[in-house]
């Protein structure tokens, strides 16, 4: 165990060892906050059922307390007692993807305090996969309250070391699990009342869910984002994910030309990269730090120098993991502008867009 004290609070570094999740869980059961890994981004997890705990999070954060945050559980059973009216939908989907992913918002019992809900009469909750996570919940005793344990509005971090550069010096201890399976965050489905509905798009899928429950909506936020009208998610209305440098996206309009399946791929990748590099070489004669977001298999298309991978064309699960560790490299290079592919028509485009059109903006270049 190393210790670091940069800022105010001394921050232990732990590893993901038994003895080390029972230093964690302790701090835990003290009130004290403990970022750890799950299977799709890092937590920074307080106990959620102390008022106090919870605004130690929002205050590391940095976070408005408005934004509720979800309630991490080790056990089916433990849903009983933070929430009323489990339907028969929430018992299916519970029963099929926990622990896992997949976090489920239902009618909050009096025992979750408002501030662990902003304020809200329903609570998020989600048994998390990630066998340190579950072990730090068992060990703790507590109910994990966990946002992703970024600052709020940067990248969420997928690798212990992106908890380190946001959260030393704010939090007590940090275990380090490596890095996260799927990166990007869980998906998250309204049960508490009328159709179920996906308020945030992640690793289990409108398809996946209505395979077992039927009709399940999307927030129509998610699909045309309106100023005018507020997500149901109260998170999902803040600029999130924001790289410091201008991102845009560059994609291919709808293609009208008569040529075969293979060759319309090759002219919408060869005009994606022409525009990208056209931009890039406008910005870099002007002086300003450019990079490049695309898969692997298309570095041939980019200059390698400033070009930042994002998994493989043909696994759209590869490019969910590198997204937001690939925002933050390009912070670290103190990146001015930045212009990504479209991962649209991947696997899981749903969800990575949703992350990358909020990252960039919607600034969306058609070509
Ligand atoms: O994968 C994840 O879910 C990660 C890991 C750490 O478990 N956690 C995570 O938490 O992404 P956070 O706080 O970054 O995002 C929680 C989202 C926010 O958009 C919030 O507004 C929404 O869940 N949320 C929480 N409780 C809600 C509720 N009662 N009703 C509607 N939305 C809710
Ligand atoms: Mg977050």
């Amino acid at each position: 165990m190393q210790i670091s004290n940069t800022n105010n609070i001394e921050t232990h570094f732990l590893s993901d060892s038994h003895e080390d999740i029972l230093i964690a869980a302790d701090i835990l059961k003290n009130g004290g906050l403990v970022a750890f890994p799950t299977e799709t981004v890092y937590g920074l997890g307080g106990n959620a059922l102390s008022p106090e705990a919870s605004g130690a999070i929002y205050a590391a954060k940095g976070r408005p307390s408005d934004n509720p945050l979800i309630v991490h559980i080790c056990d089916t059973a433990s849903v009983n007692e933070l929430a009323n009216n489990i339907t028969e939908e929430a018992k299916v989907l519970m029963e099929a993807f926990w622990p896992g992913p997949l976090t489920i918002i239902l009618p909050k019992k009096d025992i979750v305090p408002d501030a662990t809900t902003g304020g809200l009469k329903t609570v998020a909750i989600r048994m998390p996969s990630h066998p340190a996570a579950l072990e730090l919940i068992r060990e703790s005793g507590v109910y994990i309250a966990a946002p992703s344990a970024n600052i709020s509005g940067r990248p969420s971090p997928t690798t212990a070391q992106h908890v380190a550069e946001d959260m030393t010096g704010r939090i007590e201890a940090i275990i380090d699990g490596g890095p996260v399976g799927i990166g990007i965050e869980s998906t998250i489905v309204d049960l508490s009342s009328g159709l179920p509905t996906i308020l945030r798009p992640g690793y289990i899928t409108k398809k996946m869910l209505e395979e077992l429950i039927g009709e399940v909506s999307i927030d129509p936020t998610l699909i045309h984002p309106d100023p005018n009208i507020r997500p149901k998610a109260p998170g999902m209305k803040y600029t999130h994910y924001a790289p410091k440098g201008e991102l845009s996206i560059i994609e291919r309009n709808e293609d009208v030309s008569d040529s075969s399946p293979e060759e319309k791929k090759a002219e919408a990748e060869a005009a994606v990269a022409d525009t990208i590099n056209a931009l890039y070489k406008e910005k870099k004669s002007q002086g300003f730090t450019v990079k490049v977001l695309a898969p692997n298999e298309h570095s041939y298309l980019y200059d390698e120098k400033d070009l930042i991978t994002v998994g493989s064309t043909t696994d759209g699960i590869t490019v969910a993991a590198r997204l937001y560790g690939a925002l933050r490299e390009c912070d670290d290079a103190g990146a001015d502008f930045i212009y990504s592919e479209s991962f649209r028509d991947y696997e899981l485009g749903g969800a990575i867009m949703n992350r990358l059109l909020k990252a960039a903006g919607h600034r969306v270049i058609y070509v």
